[in-house]
């Protein structure tokens, strides 16, 4: 806010913005949808990609198969990469690859529907409404007449999602059971995973049709590998010398710590070169890159906040109000359970906890790195834990606000902390004394 004293002057920033010192030459670059020219370090699995899809040059049909690998190991990248390299092998009847993001599409009605229409390019099916055995028929029938004798590779992205959210037997039954259904048309399906495990719950013939080829594992990379990744990125994002050497390997040193993730390691270059083209430096440098790491660390906390249940929300919201209303409390976990309990009888639809569980929360909370824990020996009474919060007060608050159930009570002040009232077996007194 500026009170109307110092107005922000528009023109002014336009001006001094179109002046700046250019930093990127092409920030799509950087973008996690880009496909890089090559692909460095990632030799092993495009040959074996290669391997077993090339039969589709001479129209046979490859087998179903499974790539696995934490994310950003270049999964989605590499088989992007191959499917352009073999649809340049072959000049007519290019085999169709149709994605499908199961982390977006993950019911089985729209993953048929959007196979359908991403072949039909005209007649569409709706988002919903169709009885799925009636699509199903529709999409062999389609396949036949326009894929015809090509291949259509399946390619079903985030596959472990699929898993989590829907059992995923029902869809990949359908999918598998294709080309015994269809005439001319071949299918094959490749599935992408984040984790190795994911399909253990699966139905056994699902499995079997899915898993008969060993899956290509992609591993995460290491700080070399991935400085190569950013050094051939960073030629075609920023303009000639406006990076410090130092930058590279302090983002690929920081992304490597990070479990080895590719788009971590570009988030971080990207968000360096943008703090230093917003505060008009000429060149990139090292700090830009502690800075863009706390920004993003910042981020990854919020989102993480954000996506927790609502009661590990209020266990927060409890020891964030302590925190607020008196900084210097030392926080035990039987103040948590107080605090909690006043809040759930005031929040519409909240269950009480029992202590245990809020202590499960707590621990929860300890691990993902919101608040530690320190046991603490209180001599004859026996050791109890004092629990303290590690994230920024501000970014709590703008956290919680988000929260609709949550965010009218971040000023409420926990009868804990009012002096002139006590709380015995969940009811308020007033202190007589
Ligand atoms: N070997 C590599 N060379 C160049 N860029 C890569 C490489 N591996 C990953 N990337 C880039 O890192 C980001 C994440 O890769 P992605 O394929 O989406 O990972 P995944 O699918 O395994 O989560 C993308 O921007 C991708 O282009
Ligand atoms: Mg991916």
């Amino acid at each position: 806010m500026n009170n109307g004293k110092n107005p922000f002057n528009i023109e002014k920033f336009y001006k001094s913005y179109l002046n700046a010192p250019k930093i990127f030459k092409n920030q799509n670059a950087l973008d996690s949808t880009y496909i890089p020219e090559e692909l460095p370090h990632r030799d092993n699995e495009i040959r074996m990609i290669a391997e077993k899809t090339a039969c589709a040059l001479r129209g046979d049909t490859p087998p179903n198969f499974l790539c696995y690998g934490r994310t950003g190991t270049g999964k989605t990248a590499t088989i992007r990469y191959v499917s352009q390299k073999l649809a340049q092998q072959i000049i007519k009847n290019k085999p169709w690859w149709i994605y499908i993001n199961c982390n977006l599409l993950s019911t089985p009605y729209r993953i048929l529907a959007h196979i359908y229409n991403t072949i039909s390019g005209k007649e569409r099916i709706p988002p919903t409404g169709l009885p799925k055995d009636v699509i199903f028929k529709k999409l062999l029938g389609l396949l036949d007449q326009k894929v015809g004798s090509t291949i259509c590779f399946l390619v079903l992205d985030e596959i472990d999602l699929l898993i989590e959210k829907t059992g995923g037997n029902e869809i990949l039954y359908l999918l598998t059971r294709l080309n015994e259904n269809l005439d001319y048309c071949r299918t094959s399906l490749i599935g992408i995973s984040n984790k190795l495990k994911f399909n253990q719950s699966l139905d056994p013939r699902v499995q079997s049709s899915l898993g008969k080829e060993p899956p290509i594992v992609f591993h995460p990379y290491n700080a070399k590998q991935l400085g190569d990744i950013l050094m051939e990125r960073a030629k075609v994002a920023f303009y000639d010398n406006v990076l410090n050497d130092d930058v590279i390997h302090l983002c690929a040193a920081l992304a490597a710590k990070d479990d080895g993730d590719a788009r971590k390691a570009l988030q971080l270059l990207r968000k360096a070169g943008e703090i230093a083209a917003n505060s008009q430096h000429k060149v990139v440098k090292e700090k830009h890159v502690y800075e863009a790491h706390d920004e993003l660390e910042k981020d990854h906390v919020e989102e993480y906040m954000l996506g927790m249940p609502l009661q590990a929300q209020i266990v927060l919201t409890a020891i964030f109000l302590i925190n607020k209303f008196k900084p210097e409390y030392i926080i035990t976990s039987g103040d948590i359970y107080e605090v909690h309990s006043e809040l759930a009888n005031k929040i519409s639809g909240i269950k009480q906890l029992t202590k245990r569980m809020i202590s499960d929360y707590v621990n929860e909370l300890t691990l993902s790195g919101i608040i530690s824990a320190d046991i603490r020996s209180l001599g004859y009474y026996g050791r109890t834990k004092i629990i303290s919060l590690d994230v920024d007060m501000v970014l709590v608050e703008k956290t919680l606000k988000q929260n609709e159930k949550i965010r009218n009570f971040l000023n409420y002040k926990p009868i804990l902390l009012q002096s002139d009232k006590v709380l015995i077996k969940n009811n308020i007194f007033k202190k007589l004394i």
